[in-house]
């Protein structure tokens, strides 16, 4: 509870004295009145109002007696004062919110047994508080309901006008889809134009509604809420971690809540800058997966051409007797294994110590090598800390942000949120830096559109801008004169009108962000796809770090250079040492110290330090027949990556391949075993998200047929090897965790990084900083093809597990369409439909065009969610050398009309 922050979180406001029922109370100046009274413990009711956003006034419960006024004043809007004396008790104050209850049960349909807010309705919690009882003459507005959006109908005769909805919408989430009309002599809450709702069906409109007006198409007249139980986990679709209320029936998930609603709106705005308490639309309406009857259930082993469903023990003897079998006859480094960042980091944890001391192979990797660990590698390299360094918090109160490469409001929406309320209630200047003209760009201060390719060489030339201006923090560079004399040579080649014509930023726009990053307080850069998903991504995360260090901007408080990550367990992969260059806790494996370390607590002898392989080179030796057996735990190769890395291939030459997943994916249809996994709704264990936050899962559901959780199944593996893993539960393994990692579980609190900075600029950095800007030049550049493919996430969707939700397939089904921008398709003659050839250097392919305005000139795009047709397939991969990490989300094509 409190008063809402000052919108200049560096100004303090005037503290002041008022009278509060007789106490005196101290506030800041200016703040809500119902905050100041509300801070005391008194709550008093409150039906329009939500501490999220600013006050709206309409309810009239909020009332309260001010010394000096003939007429109580709702305190919600009202202002605090010094010398102000409240009385909020009172007959007179309890007949005047009455009678407020009764003005809004008058037009109330009061058909509370079939409404879906019964039992969690404020307008009836207020009715019966207030003793309201004359109800014989409402009157009924028969306004037929609006059931025309895939996820929310709206029943307006239930509408007490609070504005909640229409408020969190424009406020909070910045989208504004919401509006009040005036329709058959009432005031009535429309989509905005009264056409079919178009939003991003977050349905936080739905969280705020106090009544019934609101509801849920997927739960609607299905249960009362108290006849559910509410299991509070976290998100499994992004690394934003939201935490959320999974409610069930039986073996049925009926809906999912969180914490943001009407029931909680008492609380200090200063506090939303952690997390308003929302949802996005996957969190939110993507969970029908979970219970789908696509849901593997039994093992199913290959007989012949065929997958038939086996007994367990069946299944398992077969599994153990082939992995042995392979061991026995060519060695441990005939195994290999590939793991979802889906997972908990129990299972990661458990996954590469099946690997290493199970198998004695260190042959496998995470989802966390298709980008994630270009950032960690750069990061640890340059400031010796392995994930971003900030938090929502510091995201939230910056002054100038630069997004680059990120289209964030599609893949971390809720850290979207964040940059939202970083723009409206703390004034932050927002640089967006995209080849597509994002929804992020349209909020923000400056919204910068460059050629698809180009974010490296942006990069240089903010560096150079930054030089050129003399923006530099003379602490910072004077600390390393050698290291910055070898940045200033590096970059002395760079010509910002070469730049500007390259990128499309003009020199003017590449100035102003070096001065706005510099001079601003608190600066954060926030790069995600578009450049740990793209070439040179590692090399380009340096490049940034040193944008950041020149300008004084690394190590200072709410500053650095942070990333985000689109599973919600890739931070957890690699400080759960799921990648072969790291043990858990990101200690290198070729470091002999933490080998031992590792080696005794497991009682085992590690693989050879120089042994592992990652993804890539897994897939290479599969196809060379060098690794003959692939344990696949939620990866799906086949249907990930494009044709050109040749899984098919890698896949058709094991002699053994178990796929451990809960659907029967691409990749399973072509394995010998597939042993059926729950989801995270019905296993205990942890995420940690992209601030660090170590954040709890738990069983909502028990698991759906035979499917057991990825850790229980693992660990029954390594048994039937001899390796005699006591774990009856998760926490056993997170016990074992918090032995080697101590402190890893800070439930809650992201877990502190400070950047090293001074180690890496003085040794180094002088070699290899000349190497980083001599690699920038826009990604295939050399050919000749106009258009740029890119393929990306899009917000209903994440990876492909959300193809599996029916609402989220109903909101965003596969249209087969290539966005294009309308004008390159009035250009090329093509109208919305019309079939176009797409070629690239790998192929050829039709498909129809669909006109999009975000879609920057000469840019496509396709949903990497779906492969029909498979796009994917005309992409080229290019290996980052020094991390690993391939890169095949963008490349040029040729466009014609078929
Ligand atoms: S679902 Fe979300 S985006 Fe859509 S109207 Fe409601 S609050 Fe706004
Ligand atoms: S729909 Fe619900 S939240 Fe919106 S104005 Fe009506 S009662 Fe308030
Ligand atoms: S933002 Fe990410 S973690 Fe939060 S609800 Fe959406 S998908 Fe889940
Ligand atoms: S809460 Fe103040 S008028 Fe509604």
């Amino acid at each position: 509870m409190g008063l809402k922050p000052a919108t200049n979180p560096d100004v303090e406001a005037a503290t002041i004295e008022l009278s509060i029922d007789g106490k005196s109370v101290t506030a800041k100046s200016g703040v809500s009145l119902y905050d100041v009274i509300s801070s005391t413990g008194k709550i008093i009711p409150a039906m329009c109002y939500h501490y999220t956003f600013d006050p709206f006034g309409s309810c009239g419960m909020c009332l309260v007696m001010q010394e000096g006024k003939k007429a109580p004043v709702r305190s919600c809007t009202a202002k605090a004062a010094a010398g102000m004396i409240i009385k909020t008790e009172g007959d007179e104050l309890f007949q005047a919110r009455k009678k407020a209850v009764e003005k809004h049960l008058s037009v109330h349909p009061l058909d509370c047994p079939v409404c879906d807010a019964d039992g969690h309705c404020e307008l009836q919690d207020m009715a019966f508080r207030h003793g309201v009882t004359n109800l014989a003459n409402a009157k009924q507005k028969f306004i037929p309901e609006d059931t025309r959006s895939p996820v929310l109908d709206f029943n307006m005769n239930r509408c007490i006008a609070c504005a909640e909805c229409i408020n969190v919408c424009k406020d909070v989430l910045m989208i504004d889809a919401l509006q009040f009309m005036k329709k058959g002599g009432f005031n009535q809450v429309v989509p905005k134009g009264d056409f079919a709702l178009s939003c991003e069906f977050c349905g936080d409109c739905l969280a705020v509604c106090p009544v019934g007006a609101i509801t849920n198409k997927f739960s609607k007249y299905l249960y009362k809420p108290w006849q559910m139980k509410k299991t509070t986990t976290t998100c499994n679709y992004c690394g934003d971690g939201c935490q959320m209320y999974l409610e069930t029936k039986d073996a049925e998930v009926v809906r999912v809540t969180s914490p943001l609603s009407w029931k909680n709106k008492w609380g200090d705005r200063a506090d939303t800058a952690k997390g308003h308490g929302g949802l996005c639309v996957r969190g939110r309406f993507g969970f029908e997966y979970i219970d789908s009857a696509a849901r593997l259930k039994q093992p199913l082993l290959r007989k012949g051409n065929q997958l038939v469903e086996t007994p367990w023990l069946e299944a398992m003897h077969q599994v153990v007797d082939q992995f042995s079998e392979i061991r026995r006859k060519h060695g441990p480094d005939a195994i290999a294994g590939l793991i979802t960042a889906r997972c908990t980091n129990e299972e990661l944890y458990l996954f590469q110590k099946l690997m290493r001391a199970g198998f004695r192979t260190n042959q496998f990797d995470s989802s966390a090598r298709y980008g994630h660990l270009n950032f960690v590698h750069a990061s640890r390299h340059a400031l010796g800390i392995g994930r971003s360094p900030n938090d929502w918090e510091d995201l939230t109160k910056a002054k100038a942000v630069i997004l680059i490469g990120s289209n964030i409001t599609e893949t971390n929406p809720l850290t979207a949120v964040r940059i939202k309320e970083a723009i409206r209630v703390y004034g932050a200047q927002v640089v967006v830096i995209d080849s597509a003209v994002t929804n992020m760009a349209k909020l923000a201060s400056h919204p910068v559109l460059i050629t698809p390719g180009t974010e490296g060489l942006v990069i240089d030339g903010l560096v150079k801008a930054t030089l050129e201006l003399d923006l530099v923090d003379e602490t910072s560079v004077k600390k390393h004169p050698l290291a910055f004399e070898a940045l200033k040579t590096s970059v002395a080649h760079i010509s910002l009108a070469q730049v500007a014509s390259q990128t499309g930023m003009s020199v003017e726009s590449l100035k102003d962000t070096a001065a706005i990053f510099a001079e601003a307080p608190r600066s954060i850069i926030l790069c995600a796809e578009g450049i740990v998903r793209r070439p040179d991504g590692y090399q380009n995360v340096l490049k940034l770090i040193d944008l950041a260090w020149v300008t004084g901007k690394l190590d200072q408080p709410g500053c650095g250079v942070n990333t985000v990550t689109e599973e919600p367990n890739e931070q957890g992969a690699v400080d759960m040492g799921a990648a072969p260059e790291f043990l858990p806790g990101q200690a290198l494996f070729s470091d002999q110290t933490a080998r031992d370390r590792f080696a005794k607590a497991w009682d085992v002898t590690l693989p050879a330090a120089n042994s592992g392989a990652d993804l890539v080179e897994i897939l290479s030796r599969c196809r060379s027949g060098q690794i003959r057996a692939l344990y696949v735990i939620g990866e799906n190769p086949l249907a990930t990556l494009p044709a050109s890395m040749e899984v098919r291939a890698a896949l058709d030459r094991l002699e053994l391949l178990v796929v451990q997943d809960p659907f029967l994916t691409d990749t399973a249809r072509m394995a010998h075993a597939v042993l059926p996994a729950c989801t995270s709704a019905e296993k205990d264990g942890t995420f940690t998200n992209l601030e660090g936050r170590v954040l709890r899962v738990r069983e909502a559901i028990d698991p759906i047929g035979e499917s057991l959780p990825d850790w229980h199944i693992m660990t029954a593996l390594a048994n039937a090897l001899d390796c005699q893993w006591g774990y009856e539960s998760s926490n056993d393994i997170q016990a074992e965790i918090m032995k080697l990692l101590p402190g890893y579980y800070n439930l809650g609190q992201p877990r502190k990084v400070v950047p090293a900075v001074d180690h890496y600029l003085s040794n180094d950095y002088t070699k290899d900083v000349g190497a980083r800007y001599r690699a920038s030049a826009p990604s295939d550049s050399k050919s000749q093809r106009p258009f740029a493919l890119i393929m990306g996430q899009v917000l209903y969707h994440s990876g492909k597990m959300s193809t599996k939700a029916p609402g989220l397939i109903t909101i965003a089904p596969n249209t087969g369409r290539l966005r294009m921008n309308p004008q390159d398709m009035e250009r090329l003659g093509v109208g919305e439909g019309a079939t176009v050839r797409l070629t690239s250097d790998r192929g050829s392919m039709q498909l129809a065009a669909q006109p999009d305005q975000s879609i920057a000139p000469q840019t496509c795009f396709f949903p990497e969610h779906f492969n029909e047709p498979p796009v994917k397939d005309l992409m080229s991969v290019q290996v980052d050398p020094t991390t690993g990490v391939p890169t095949f989300k963008q490349t040029r094509v040729t466009i014609e009309k078929a």
